[in-house]
């Protein structure tokens, strides 16, 4: 599913060039999950986002889904993002002035897809029925939270990309929303890219790494965290 070889990224520091990412190698296979961890400014955030082909490389070959980012026009960007990527950001980034319902909805309306059963089933699974006709800022952080991960998974894209989604959120809610978007990416088929300061986040991923020094670590197995009683079969 994502195919990242000899990729480079550099800013500039003052008179220099730094790369960020160093000749950075990365695969994952289709409906695994991995969770990259490491510490701030490491550049997690500028990984995704060239992972989302909303920035570029400087050097190497990106693949996602079958398609190359590096060689995209901005038109085929959009078309990408739109068709193949859910993202959930760490401010939940919701549109304000729409409910729910029409948040969740708006990426499959978008793709022309059908409304129904499926978004119904999705607002249910993350406790969210009741909420259906308010507007996010009548929701707490977790509840808004829930309605991102919805929206990301509302036209079954390929992948699902999640940016510190964890990062607003108390202990309690922390733990229920990563089980929701780990079990929920799992049973739908859905690979998915976390990056989490948490440890506790992690655990619920397939494969752990760390990016440290702009190259890529596996960190050791563990036993995988228990997805419980919040994702029904
Ligand atoms: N567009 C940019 N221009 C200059 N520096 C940037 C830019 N984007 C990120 N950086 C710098 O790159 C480094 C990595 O940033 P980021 O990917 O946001 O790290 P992380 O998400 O791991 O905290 C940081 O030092 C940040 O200040
Ligand atoms: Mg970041």
């Amino acid at each position: 599913m994502i195919q990242v070889s000899g990729l480079v990224k550099q800013i500039t520091d003052g008179h220099s060039n730094k790369s960020i990412l160093d000749k950075l190698d990365f695969h994952l296979v289709a409906k695994q999950s991995v969770a990259i961890s490491g510490d701030s400014g490491s550049g997690k955030s500028t990984l995704l986002n060239i992972l989302a082909a909303l920035d570029n490389a400087d050097k190497g070959v990106v693949q996602v889904a079958g398609m190359t980012l590096n060689t995209m026009s901005e038109i085929q960007a959009d078309q990408f993002r739109k068709k193949h990527l859910g993202i959930v950001f760490q401010q939940f980034n919701l549109i304000d002035c729409l409910s729910v319902w029409d948040n969740v909805t708006f990426p499959a309306r978008l793709n022309g897809l059908p409304i129904g059963t499926y978004h119904n089933d999705l607002l249910d699974q993350l406790g969210l029925n009741a909420h259906k006709n308010k507007l996010p800022v009548n929701l707490s952080g977790g509840e808004q939270q829930r309605v991102a991960i919805a929206r990301a998974l509302s036209h079954q894209p390929s992948l699902v990309l999640a940016d510190e989604p964890t990062g607003n959120l108390d202990d309690n809610n922390s733990q229920g929303v990563s089980e929701l978007l780990f079990g929920l990416c799992k049973k739908l088929g859905l690979t998915l890219v976390v990056v989490t300061h948490s440890p506790k986040v992690a655990a619920f991923a397939d494969s752990r790494l760390l990016l440290q020094q702009g190259r890529l670590h596996t960190l050791p197995n563990q036993p995988p965290n228990q997805i419980s009683n919040f994702v029904s079969a």
